[in-house]
């Protein structure tokens, strides 16, 4: 739940957070997703309007994110969206999850100052728990010029941190403990890292950290943790540095954006910025608060569709729909 000014300006961005609630299940439970979201929602968009002393007249328009996703939870959003829309008169507009990631580096606030180029276009590496693509952006059309043929980026790493023991969400868990291991102490599968084309997977590299994890007693596993991750992690960020610089030569573009939660990782972030370097162009990050799953990029996706009154009729519904 966010409050964004029509300037992109971040006023208050606010995460009811549930990884502890999904923790013990060891990845997301839809049901429980639901009917948390169920009792979140309406005391969190009171702490928003509350917190900044805005009432609904100076609200010009609602974003909720209606596609892809987990269907009960997005009923939930867009029912309430919906409801406020009708009860406080104000128009609503149904948003992409991905292009809410996609559009996450151009709000501004406080600490942070977003780049100017959102007209211009652009290449973007989206890379989340449920997604992992790369779209060149112009114009308002989103078009998809690679993507995972099998798990997405965060999904590898939360399952491999399972592997190794870590807890739910594991990508963050992994990253932390990379920084104390060695990237070179194990090799595993880069498939399709040598091909033109921009497609990637990762359930190959996924199967080959469970046998060989499988093969290493408890003793061993905690002794190398720290090798298994950075050597882990530096596979999978290879994988998409390498797909994402190829898009860049194929494509010519010269501005990047990386973001969706997995561009929270260091190393990721590290190597992005090295290769905009390289290639001389221009790269937005979102700051970490803007890269996992957050309300200001959905307003800000559906801010300029709310200005130019291209907003959703009242029977929008929830869609399993991935095109943007
Ligand atoms: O975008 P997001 O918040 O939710 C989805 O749309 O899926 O992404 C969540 C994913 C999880 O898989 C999580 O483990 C991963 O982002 N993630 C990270 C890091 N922080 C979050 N993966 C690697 N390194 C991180 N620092
Ligand atoms: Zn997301």
């Amino acid at each position: 739940m966010a409050l964004v000014s029509e300037a992109s300006e971040v006023l208050c961005c606010l995460v009811a957070s549930q990884d502890l609630v999904h923790e013990p299940f060891g990845g997301v439970v839809p049901e429980i997703a639901s009917r948390n979201h169920t009792s979140n929602i309406l005391p969190l968009i009171d702490e928003a309007l509350t917190s900044q002393n805005i009432s609904w007249d100076q609200i010009l328009g609602i974003a909720v994110t209606n596609r892809p996703g987990l269907v009960g939870s997005l009923i939930v959003g867009l029912v309430t969206a919906k409801t406020l829309a009708l009860s406080k008169n104000v128009p609503f507009v149904g948003v992409h999850h991905i292009k809410g990631h996609i559009m996450a580096p151009f709000v501004s606030d406080e600490d942070y100052k977003g780049p100017g180029w959102h007209n211009e276009p652009f290449l973007a590496l989206v890379v989340s728990g449920g997604h992992s693509q790369i779209y060149s952006v112009e114009k308002g059309e989103f078009k998809v010029l690679g993507s995972t043929i099998d798990d997405a980026a965060g999904e590898a790493f939360d399952k491999f941190a399972k592997m190794v023991g870590l807890p739910y969400p594991g990508g963050v868990q992994v990253d932390r403990l990379s920084v104390k291991g060695d990237p070179k102490a194990f090799q595993f599968p880069k498939p399709m890292i040598r091909e033109a084309h921009l497609n990637f997977s990762f359930s190959g590299l996924k199967s080959a950290a469970q046998r060989l994890i499988e093969k290493m007693s408890l003793d061993e596993i905690e002794l190398r943790k720290a090798d298994l991750c950075a050597s882990y992690q530096a596979t999978v960020v290879e994988v998409l540095i390498t797909k994402l610089r190829k898009a860049q030569e194929q494509t010519g573009l010269q501005n990047i954006v990386v973001s969706g939660g997995v561009s929270a990782n260091s190393l990721l972030r590290a190597k992005a910025q090295e290769l905009a370097k390289d290639k001389g162009c221009e790269i937005a990050l979102p700051p970490l608060r803007y890269c996992t799953d957050n309300g200001a990029m959905i307003a800000r996706a559906g801010l300029e569709d709310i200005l130019n009154g291209q907003v959703s009729a009242h029977d929008l519904g929830p869609s399993p729909r991935s095109e943007i």
